[in-house]
This record gives C-alpha cells, sequence and structure tokens, in this order.
C-alpha cells in the first residue's frame, strides 16, 4: 500500500508538481485529472472509492493548486508534456485517465499524441470541439476582466456557470470548496490558462482512432459542455458508454457524486474485472494460509 495522502511533489520540465498517489502497489493506476481553475482536490470523494483496489493519483496541474507555473506560457501541448513526464518520473508504463473540463481536453490531446501510454479513459463534462469564434473572444474580455476587476470578481460571476442551478440552493460546501480554488488561483494563471483553453486544437476528428474502453460522463444541465457535446463524442468513439448525471451541471462529480461514482466504478470493475477477480483469489489464498497456520498453532497448544 502507498500512503501519499498528503501532498508529495515531483519535479517535471523545470517544475514542482504536487499529488497524492494511494492504493495497493501493482494495482492497475487512474490518474485523475481536473477541471479549470480547480485543483486535485475536487476528486477527493472518487479517490476514497477506488483507492481500495486501484493505485489512484491526481495531481496538480501546473500554477493551479500547490504546483508550481513555471515560466513558459500555458498551451494544452505544454500540460500534455506535464502528464506523459508525471508518469516517466513516476515510472508508469500505462494508466486510465480521468479528466473533467479542461482535464478531458488534456486527455484527448494525451491520447492523440500517446497512445499507448493509456488503457481506459474517462471524459466528464468535456468537449473535442475547439473554441468557436464567439468562445475565444468571450474568454478574451474574461481576461481583461480579470486584469481589472481582479479574482473574487471572476469567482463571483463564474459559480453560476459551472453548478445547476439546483445545486447552488443545495450543494453550499461544494460551492464555497470550488470558489476556495478559484480564489487561490492567481489572476497571471486564469489568464495564461484562458489562453491555452481558447488557442487549443479540436481532437474530434482523432475520436475514431480510439481504441481502449472510454465512459464519457456529463451532467444534465451542463451548459458549459452540455450533452449534445457528449453524444457527439460517443458516437464517434466506438467502444465508448455514455451516462448522463442528473441533478448536476458542468461538475458532475462534485454535484451528484452518488451517480457518478456508481458509473465510475462499475466502469472501472469491467474493465479491470480479471485482475479483481486474481486479487479476491490471492486473497483467499492469504486468509486460507492464515486459518492454517491459525488452525495449527491452535492444535499445537492443545497438545
Ligand atoms: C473547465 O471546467 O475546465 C472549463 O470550464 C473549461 C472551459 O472553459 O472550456
Amino acid at each position: 500500500m502507498r500512503y501519499f495522502e498528503h501532498n508529495s511533489s515531483l519535479n517535471v520540465n523545470d517544475i514542482t508538481i504536487s499529488f497524492t498517489d494511494q492504493g495497493p502497489d501493482n494495482a492497475p493506476t487512474i490518474i485523475f485529472i481536473h477541471g479549470f481553475p480547480l485543483n486535485k482536490t475536487m476528486w477527493d470523494k472518487q479517490v476514497e472509492l477506488l483507492k481500495t483496489d486501484f493505485r489512484v493519483i491526481t495531481y496538480d496541474i501546473r500554477g493551479h493548486g500547490e504546483s508550481d507555473a513555471g515560466n513558459d506560457p500555458f498551451s494544452i501541448d505544454l500540460l500534455v508534456s506535464d502528464l506523459i513526464g508525471f508518469m516517466n518520473v513516476l515510472e508508469i508504463d500505462k494508466a486510465s485517465i480521468c479528466g473533467l473540463s479542461m482535464g478531458g481536453y488534456i486527455a484527448l490531446n494525451a491520447i492523440e499524441n500517446y497512445p499507448e501510454r493509456f488503457e481506459a479513459m474517462v471524459l466528464c463534462d468535456t468537449n473535442c470541439i475547439s473554441d468557436p469564434h464567439e468562445v475565444k473572444e468571450k474568454r478574451m474580455a474574461t481576461v481583461e476582466n480579470i486584469i481589472k476587476e481582479g479574482v473574487d470578481k471572476y469567482a463571483i460571476a463564474s459559480i453560476p456557470n459551472l453548478f445547476a442551478p439546483e445545486s447552488l440552493k443545495l450543494k453550499v460546501t461544494e460551492v464555497a470548496s470550488v470558489k476556495n480554488m478559484i480564489l487561490n488561483t492567481s489572476e497571471l494563471v486564469l489568464c495564461s490558462t484562458l489562453l491555452a483553453l481558447a488557442s487549443r486544437q479540436e481532437t474530434c476528428s482523432k475520436l475514431t482512432d480510439i481504441n481502449i474502453p472510454v465512459l464519457i460522463l456529463v451532467g444534465d444541465k451542463d451548459i458549459i459542455t452540455p450533452p449534445a457535446a457528449a453524444k457527439n463524442m460517443h458516437d464517434k468513439i466506438e467502444n465508448s458508454t455514455l451516462e448522463v448525471i442528473e441533478h448536476a451541471g458542468h461538475l458532475s462529480n462534485l454535484e451528484n457524486p452518488e451517480l457518478f461514482n456508481h458509473h465510475l466504478i462499475k466502469f472501472f470493475e469491467l474493465v479491470f474485472k480479471d485482475y479483481l477477480i486474481n486479487r479476491q483469489k490471492a486473497d483467499h489464498s492469504i486468509l486460507k494460509e492464515i486459518r492454517n497456520k491459525l488452525s495449527m498453532l491452535l492444535a499445537f497448544r492443545s497438545i
């Protein structure tokens, strides 16, 4: 078992990346990639669920959470290079990845360029298109507003787009925690990441090449990457399953973790069925061995 419950860090591409790494040694590895402008703690409920059977890794994308921003201009290609460098330092040849929104853009770009490094993928509330002209313009206006008005105003303005209206009322803790994550991101990182998002390449034309199992999850009230975008990816990826998460907007894992986790565990249990059966058999034989030793000891004592 590995237990880096608290932040660990390593160096990649001249920056320090903060990460957690939990679960049994030699188990299949699942790497979680957070959305913009959040951090690795958004996956806490998914880590809790999966860490008994899988090696589960979360990390902060450069500039977010506790990772360094570095000096290079941000781009999705750079964030993918960080991911691959991170896997190399941890000596992970192959992993499953689960990315939400910006995390999904990174996952899709990574699969396109390094298909041999991945064995399953979960795409949550994300899209394969590049930004249409009007979205690019909106991002530029947001950059100007952040520079003029600061992060506080940006956080207040972006929350209603991230959550479904019902979550804004009912998920008070989650809303407050997301607001804090945004407030803890610097102006420079917010602007640099917005430019990276605006200049990303489309990945839709490469979806038919994907030949690993893919689960696509989307909040039924996601207005940033709506269910139609998820359906479009599902139609193009042959080995994919689409599940709509009710009572959720763009942050479906935080807004309806019960349903999100139900689909997530079902997917990984199916993908890694053989591993889990063998692990169960190994556990049974260890237990049998312990029972045998115990009864021998008891028999010896009663002589
Ligand atoms: C995210 O959640 O990562 C962002 O909403 C992505 C985007 O703005 O395209």
